[in-house]
C-alpha cells in the first residue's frame, strides 16, 4: 500500500513516530525528530500479491559452501574488532563523533589493504583530494597505492565503483552523500537512509567490501548513523574521551563475527597506533594506591582488560547529593549504592559521589559491580586498596556475589601485570594454578567486613 502521510523520524535513533514532537519517546533526545517526504506519493499502485513475480530457488541449511572469504587489513586490531579481517560483499559502518579519528583511522586502512595489493578506493564527501594527501603525508603513507576521489554525487560514485570494481570502497561519510532520485538535503533521513542502501545492495551485487562513515550527531542537524544500523552486516563505533589519548573501536553488531570485541589504538602525533596490551596502557598512570581506586579485572570480547576505577566521596553541600560517573553506568551506581546502604549498612546519603574509569575507558560489565563497590568503600572510609589486588564479581540485589565468567582469564592477565592478589565471588570457576592468591566471598557484607573491618 502506498503511504501518502508524511512520516516523522528521531535524527539520532532512527524512531519513526506518526507525529512531531519536541523529544523523542525512543531515545529521549530533544529536537531531534524531522519531517520525512512519503515514501511513494503517486497513484496507489497495484498490490504486490495480484500480479505473479517468479518462484525463487530455495535450498537448505547444510549446503558445503565455503566461508565467506577473508581478507586481512593488516591493522591487527581492526581485524580483531572485525572478526578476522574484511568478508567480500559486506557492508560495514564506522560511527563516531566528529574528530574523534575515523578518517584517520579508515585511510590507515585503505593504505594497509592497498599495500597488500588490493584495490581500495577512498572517496571522501568532507574533505579535497589534497587534504587527504595531506593527512597521508603526515601519516607517511603517500606511497600507498591507494584510489582517491573527492565527491558527494552517488550516481557518479556508483559508476566510479562499477567500472573500477574494487575490493574495497570506503565512503567518507554517509551523511555528505547526495542521491539526486531523492528529493531531500544531503545529510536528511531521506537521503542517508537512500545511499546507504545503494551503496550495501551495489556491494553485495558486487562483490564488493564497503565501510560506510557516519557521524554521530548531537544537535540533531543530520541523521545520525542509527539510520542505517540495520542495513549493513556489522557495526563498530569508534569512541574515547577528547582530552585522553585513547581510542576504541566496538563491535556493536557483527554477522561475521563477535559482537563484543574491542581494539585500543593511541591517538599520536604520526596517526593512529596500535594497542596490543591495553591493561598496561589504562594502568600505566596509576599512582601509588591510593584511597578510591581499585583495579577490575575485565573481560572485552576474547581478551582480558584491567582497569583502574577510581572513586571520590565527599560530604555534600546540598539537598540532592550528586552523583556523577563518566565510563561506566549511573543507573547501576544506583544499584550498588543502594545495596551496600540496605545489606550492609553503610549510607552514601549527604554524600556527593563521582565515579570513574581511567583512561576514558567504559566499563559495561556486571562484573565490575565489585570494583566499584570497593572503591567507593574506599574513598568513603578512606582506606587504600593493596596496590597489588584486582576485584572482580557481580552483585546481586540481595547482597550476595554471583559467579562470573572466565575467571582465568582474568587472573592470568593480572598476573602478567604483576598483581598477585584477587578478590572473587566464592562461587567462581577454579583459576587453574594461575599463581595468584584469591580470595573468594560469598557475598558483599563478608567483602566489607575483611576488607574495611577498622572502618
Ligand atoms: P579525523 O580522522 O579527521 O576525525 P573524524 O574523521 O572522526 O572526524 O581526526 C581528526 C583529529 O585527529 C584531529 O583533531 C587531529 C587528530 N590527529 C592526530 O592527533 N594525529 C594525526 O596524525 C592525525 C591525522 C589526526
Ligand atoms: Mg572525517
Amino acid at each position: 500500500m502506498a503511504r501518502s502521510q508524511p512520516t516523522f523520524t528521531c535524527l539520532d535513533c532512527g524512531a519513526v513516530h506518526g507525529k512531531w514532537a519536541g523529544r523523542c519517546d525512543a531515545c529521549g533526545a530533544w529536537n531531534s525528530i524531522a519531517e520525512e517526504a512519503p515514501l511513494s506519493a503517486g497513484p496507489a499502485k497495484k498490490s504486490l500479491g495480484s500480479q505473479r513475480g517468479r518462484q525463487v530457488s530455495l535450498s537448505t541449511l547444510n549446503s558445503n559452501e565455503p566461508p565467506p572469504p577473508r581478507s586481512a587489513t593488516g591493522l591487527e586490531e581492526v581485524d580483531r574488532v572485525l572478526g578476522g579481517g574484511l568478508v567480500a560483499a559486506s557492508a560495514i559502518l564506522v560511527g563516531g563523533d566528529p574528530g574523534i579519528g575515523k578518517s584517520t583511522l579508515l585511510l590507515q586502512v585503505a593504505a594497509s589493504i592497498a599495500k597488500r595489493g588490493q584495490t581500495c578506493l577512498y572517496v571522501s564527501g568532507e574533505e579535497a583530494s589534497a587534504q587527504i594527501r595531506m593527512r597521508a603525508a603526515r601519516l607517511g603513507l603517500a606511497e600507498a597505492p591507494v584510489q582517491l576521489a573527492a565527491e558527494t554525487n552517488l550516481r557518479d560514485i556508483l559508476t566510479t565503483l562499477d567500472a573500477v570494481a574494487p575490493d574495497l570502497a570506503i565512503i567518507d561519510s554517509i551523511q555528505t552523500m547526495w542521491a539526486d532520485n531523492v528529493e531531500a538535503a544531503p545529510g536528511s533521513v531521506s537521503q542517508v537512509r537512500a545511499a546507504a542502501h545503494e551503496l550495501v545492495t551495489f556491494a553485495k551485487r558486487r562483490g564488493i567490501a564497503v565501510i560506510l562513515v557516519g557521524h554521530v550527531t548531537k544537535e540533531g542537524q543530520i541523521a545520525g548513523p542509527r539510520v542505517v544500523e540495520h542495513m549493513v552486516d556489522t557495526v563498530l563505533y569508534f569512541e574515547g574521551e577528547r582530552g585522553h589519548q585513547f581510542r576504541i573501536l566496538r563491535a556493536v553488531k557483527n554477522r561475521f563475527g563477535p559482537a563484543d570485541e574491542i581494539g585500543v589504538f593511541e591517538m599520536t602525533g604520526a596517526g593512529l597506533a596500535e594497542v596490543a596490551n591495553p591493561s598496561a596502557l589504562f594502568l600505566s598512570d596509576r599512582g601509588r594506591s591510593s584511597p578510591g581506586s581499585a583495579v577490575f579485572a575485565g573481560i572485552e570480547g576474547t581478551r582480558p582488560v584491567l582497569t583502574e576505577i577510581q572513586a571520590l566521596v565527599t560530604p555534600s553541600p546540598l539537598g540532592t547529593p550528586r552523583r556523577t560517573v563518566v565510563g561506566l553506568d549511573g543507573g547501576r551506581l544506583s544499584t550498588i549504592l543502594a545495596v551496600l546502604e540496605a545489606r550492609c549498612g553503610i549510607p552514601f546519603a549527604g554524600l556527593d559521589v563521582f565515579l570513574n574509569v581511567a583512561g576514558g575507558m567504559r566499563v559495561s560489565e556486571p562484573a565490575a559491580d565489585l570494583a566499584v563497590a570497593a572503591a567507593l568503600l574506599s574513598a568513603r572510609e578512606d582506606v587504600a586498596l593493596p596496590p597489588d589486588m584486582v576485584i572482580f564479581g557481580e552483585i546481586s540485589l540481595s547482597g550476595a556475589l554471583r559467579p562470573v565468567s572466565q575467571t582465568e582469564n582474568r587472573l592470568k592477565e593480572a598476573r602478567k601485570l604483576g598483581f598477585s592478589q584477587a578478590v572473587a565471588p566464592e562461587k567462581s570457576k577454579a583459576d587453574g594454578g594461575t599463581g595468584m592468591q584469591v580470595r573468594r566471598m560469598p557475598d558483599l557484607t563478608t567483602f566489607v567486613g575483611e576488607m574495611f573491618a577498622a572502618g
